[in-house]
């Protein structure tokens, strides 16, 4: 069968590729990452990983799923060709998926291949009570994105609040998804999964705040709706090895790849 032959390839080798083929190899499960499409710029050496810098090489190579750990661009570049080739994708930048016109062709090239894509769940939590809910009505999706004033750095933060000196947790953003993706890209991965997994992105409230207090990244999402209320806090640790992406990522696209690979999912 189709699913028995474990050739799992990446597309991007930074962080989060590389946290997954290092815990993918000790986890003893048989599955590990073989392959990687790259930048032609990047040069990557690693033991038992076969490197492509084109679509045509890692499509010839037949991988049996490939998981994008890359980019937004990534996602619209080369997840459609796999695809349409009938390879099942894991998709990580999931802040890419607020583009409909994206989502559409990704839903065609699916269709014609007889592909799946798989949205791993990231930095966030509790999608699954989200999806469930909204069959039934869902009346509010709020995400609450929290983190220490430095975080906001580069950011629309620093034209309406002077972040270095702040005192209090501060609102620095209130709006609905759609804006907040926009404005703060580097959230955009929670907020739409969220969004997608919710109300939509135009539905979903989202608040972002600079806390002088905080120890590190938090996110909550308060729900409520027909089935009764939902409230989730998450406060992530980044990975031992990589400061800037949180670990829970990383383990959501492991425990994705697992499941893509289970006769049955528990
Ligand atoms: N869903 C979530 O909650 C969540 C959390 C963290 C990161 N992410 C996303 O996951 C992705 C990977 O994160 P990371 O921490 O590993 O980033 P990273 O910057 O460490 O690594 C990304 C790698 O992908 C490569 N790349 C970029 N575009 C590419 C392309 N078109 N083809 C092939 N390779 C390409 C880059 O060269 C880089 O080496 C990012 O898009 C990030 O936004 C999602």
């Amino acid at each position: 069968m189709k699913n028995d032959a474990k050739r799992v390839a990446v597309i991007g080798f930074g962080a989060m590729a590389q946290s997954l083929k290092d815990s993918l190899r000790g986890s003893g499960s048989g599955i590990e990452i073989a392959a990687t499409l790259v930048p032609h710029d990047l040069t990557v050496t690693h033991d038992g990983v076969e490197v492509f810098h084109d679509i045509a090489s890692l499509l010839a190579w037949g991988p049996s799923v490939v998981v994008e750990c890359a980019s937004h661009e990534a996602v619209r570049n080369t997840v459609p060709p796999l695809l349409r080739a009938g390879i099942d994708v894991i998709v990580v930048s999931i802040g890419s998926l607020g583009d409909a016109d994206l989502l559409l062709s990704l839903e065609t090239a699916a269709s014609a291949g007889g592909s799946r894509l798989t949205v791993a769940s990231g930095a966030i939590g509790g999608l699954d009570v989200l999806r469930s809910a909204k069959i039934a009505g869902l009346e509010s999706v709020v995400y609450t994105g929290t983190k220490p004033p430095s975080a906001w750095n580069g950011t629309p933060a620093e034209q309406k609040v002077d972040l270095a000196s702040l005192q209090d947790a501060t609102v620095i953003f209130e709006g609905n998804a759609a804006e907040a993706s926009r404005q703060y890209p580097k959230n955009a991965n929670v907020t739409a999964a969220v969004a997608l997994a919710g109300v939509g992105f135009e539905n979903t409230k989202v608040t972002l705040v600079a806390d002088p207090h905080a120890r590190g990244n938090t996110h909550k999402v308060n729900a409520s709706g027909a089935f009764g209320k939902f409230e989730i806090s998450l406060e992530n640790k980044p990975l031992p090895d990589n400061p800037k992406t949180s670990w829970l990522a990383a383990l959501s696209v492991e425990q994705a790849l697992h499941r893509h690979f289970q006769r049955i999912e528990l």
